[in-house]
Order: C-alpha cells, then sequence, then structure tokens
C-alpha cells in the first residue's frame, strides 16, 4: 500500500486498557513504520459528554499520552497531538455543521445507540450531537485518507465522506479528500463478564498499570462455558472469554490451538487455562506498568512532547482551514 496520511483519535476520558491494545494500538504501533501517522488525543470529543466535569478530561490527557508511549508509539514516528489546541478543527467544525441536518445527525447509528446508554433523554448536549461533524473536521484538517477505527466509528468515516462531497461541490474543487476505514485484524475484546465489549462502562477492565492481583483476579472472574461442571467435561470455545484474551495475547500459537483441542474434548480444567492466561497477561504488562510508572515520573516531559507534536499540527491544520476559508470566498483579509 502507498504511503498514506492515517489520523486516529481516543477520547480522554480515562486510561487506556487491554481492548486498546488488542483492538487498536498494537496496529497503530506497526503502522507508524509504514505511513504518516498521527494520533489525536480528542479532549474536546471527551467534553461532548463530560461537560460539567471538565477535571475528569483535563487529567486523563496525561494518562493517555503516557498510556501511547509504553503501548510502543513512538514519538519520533507518530504525532500526538491534543484537540482543544488546535483552533482550526473548532473553526472548520462550524463551517460544516452548517452542512449537516439534524436529522442525518439523529440518524447516525452510533449516535442514536451512545445518546441510549448514556442515558441523556431529552437533554442531549448540542455538542454531543454533532460530535461526528468535529471528527469530520479532525479527518479533513489533516488531509486524513485512512482512518484505523473500530467498527462503531464506521458512520463517523461515512459522514467524513458526505461533508468532503459536500465542500467539494460547493468549492468546485477538491480541497478536501475522502477518507477509508482500516478495521483491524482482532476483534473486539470482550467484557470479563462476555456480554459486552471491554470498557470502562462494563465494570473491570485492566489496565496498563494493573497490578498482578489485579489480573489475577480480572481473569478468575471471566466467564466460560457454564456446562463445562468438570475438568474431564468437554468445553466450549465460543464465548469463552478465557479464550477470547488468549487469541489476543498468547504468543505460542500451535500451543494455544492444542489448548483449545483438549478443552473440546475434555481434560482441561478452566482453573489450569486461566493460569495460563493470568502468567501470559503479566508478563504483557509488567514491562508495560514499569515504563509507565518511569514515565509519570517526569510528567513534564510528557507534556513537552505533545506540545511539540501540537505545534507540528497547528501549521497544517491551520493551513488546512485557510484553503477551505479561501475557497469559500469569505476571506476578505
Ligand atoms: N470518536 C473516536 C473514538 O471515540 C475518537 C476520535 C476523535 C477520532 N477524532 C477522531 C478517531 C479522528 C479517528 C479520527 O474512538
Amino acid at each position: 500500500m502507498k504511503k498514506q496520511k492515517i489520523l486516529t483519535g481516543d477520547r480522554a476520558t480515562g486510561k487506556l486498557h487491554l481492548g486498546h491494545l488488542a483492538g487498536s494500538l498494537s496496529q497503530r504501533v506497526e503502522l507508524q513504520y509504514k505511513h504518516n501517522q498521527t494520533i489525536l488525543i480528542a479532549d474536546m470529543q471527551g467534553l461532548t459528554d463530560n461537560g460539567h466535569n471538565p477535571e475528569k478530561v483535563a487529567s486523563n490527557i496525561i494518562n493517555v499520552i503516557a498510556d501511547y508511549i509504553c503501548a510502543g508509539i513512538n514519538p519520533e514516528l507518530t504525532i500526538i497531538c491534543l484537540q482543544s489546541a488546535l483552533p482550526a478543527l473548532a473553526e472548520l467544525t462550524m463551517f460544516y455543521s452548517n452542512l449537516v441536518s439534524v436529522s442525518r445527525l439523529e440518524r447516525n447509528p452510533t449516535v442514536r445507540h451512545e445518546i441510549k446508554t448514556k442515558g441523556f433523554k431529552d437533554s442531549i448536549p448540542a455538542g454531543f450531537l454533532t460530535y461526528p461533524v468535529s471528527q469530520a473536521a479532525d479527518i479533513t484538517a489533516f488531509s486524513a485518507t485512512l482512518i484505523p477505527v473500530g467498527e462503531d466509528q464506521l458512520p463517523m468515516i461515512e459522514q467524513t465522506n458526505e461533508i468532503v462531497r459536500k465542500i467539494n461541490f460547493i468549492t468546485k474543487k477538491e480541497i478536501l479528500k475522502e477518507c477509508k476505514a482500516l478495521i483491524g485484524n482482532v476483534g473486539r475484546l470482550p467484557s470479563l463478564d462476555g456480554k459486552s465489549k471491554m470498557s470502562k462502562s462494563s465494570g473491570f477492565v485492566i489496565n496498563f498499570d494493573s497490578s498482578d492481583n489485579d489480573i489475577k483476579k480480572a481473569v478468575n472472574s471471566m466467564f466460560t462455558d457454564p456446562n463445562h461442571t468438570s475438568v474431564d467435561k468437554p468445553g466450549k470455545i465460543e464465548g469463552n472469554v478465557v479464550f477470547s484474551y488468549l487469541e489476543a495475547f498468547y504468543k505460542d500459537g500451535n500451543h494455544l490451538e492444542e489448548l483449545k483441542l483438549n478443552y473440546q474434548k475434555g481434560g482441561l480444567g478452566d482453573g489450569t487455562t486461566k493460569k495460563i492466561l493470568t502468567e501470559c497477561l503479566i508478563e504483557l504488562i509488567k514491562p508495560m506498568r514499569e515504563k509507565r510508572e518511569y514515565l509519570m515520573n517526569d510528567k513534564a516531559e510528557l507534556i513537552n512532547m505533545l506540545k511539540k507534536g501540537t505545534e507540528k499540527s497547528r501549521e497544517i491544520t491551520d493551513k488546512k482551514c485557510k484553503e477551505v476559508k479561501d475557497n469559500f470566498g469569505i476571506l476578505l483579509f
């Protein structure tokens, strides 16, 4: 694939966790060697449902940068920047919001789903309803063509491309580029009870600074096969959270296949599979936890890194915003 401009982002509303590692972070670590990658810490998007609690967002910015670095994102290869410090993104959002109807926003399936789960009822923040427009501003301001995201973000990519086509039609130029989603090959990591995906709202998560004991407790509480009532009985792999995690993180593929066969045949107990997973996750998290602790000892250095990435991004996004205004013909001086 030709070298592309990549933009991804995360809302700064909490520490990152194993779900992010399996779903997006490991993919970004690989992509940074092949493409031109920028990661946006989406603090403004984080505020769309935390407007009355800005402290929650502000305090998590530093957590998210530390999580990126200890997951293997290299700031020499990937630009990391802060959304709220890029005024062009807010400006473009205002332009684009005139081209999108409220009913179109209400039809966005991810927004609809979130409105329900967040329990806004009749008081949906206007900023929340319009966040797909702000995400279109993010993507187009960086002229990004490849967007590695989870499936839930596909409606945002679709809306972005609708806006791109409208702007290009109005200005009679190809000033904005359409983008494509890149859905990683790792499926969503389930929550510990297997009922939803791993997320803060689904209950306990394993973070990059979780202790060995927390990991042990999390694995022990994982949903397996309720009909697998004794070791010698056959057990089911589908829906078995322990195997989903082994699939995502266990390095020895051949051994994993053997374990699966034995489990399905009967003769392998949940105690053993849980022990194997616990050891695997401890081995994964321990070096990350140590690196994270080291990084958090020098927060000024982390902030400086973010500042540098943001300054580079400001040049890029300001230029794009000016180009849009120029082509709208409203920039008189
Ligand atoms: N909506 C994304 C999420 O919740 C975060 C995000 C904000 C983003 N701006 C972006 C992702 C631009 C990709 C590109 O995960």
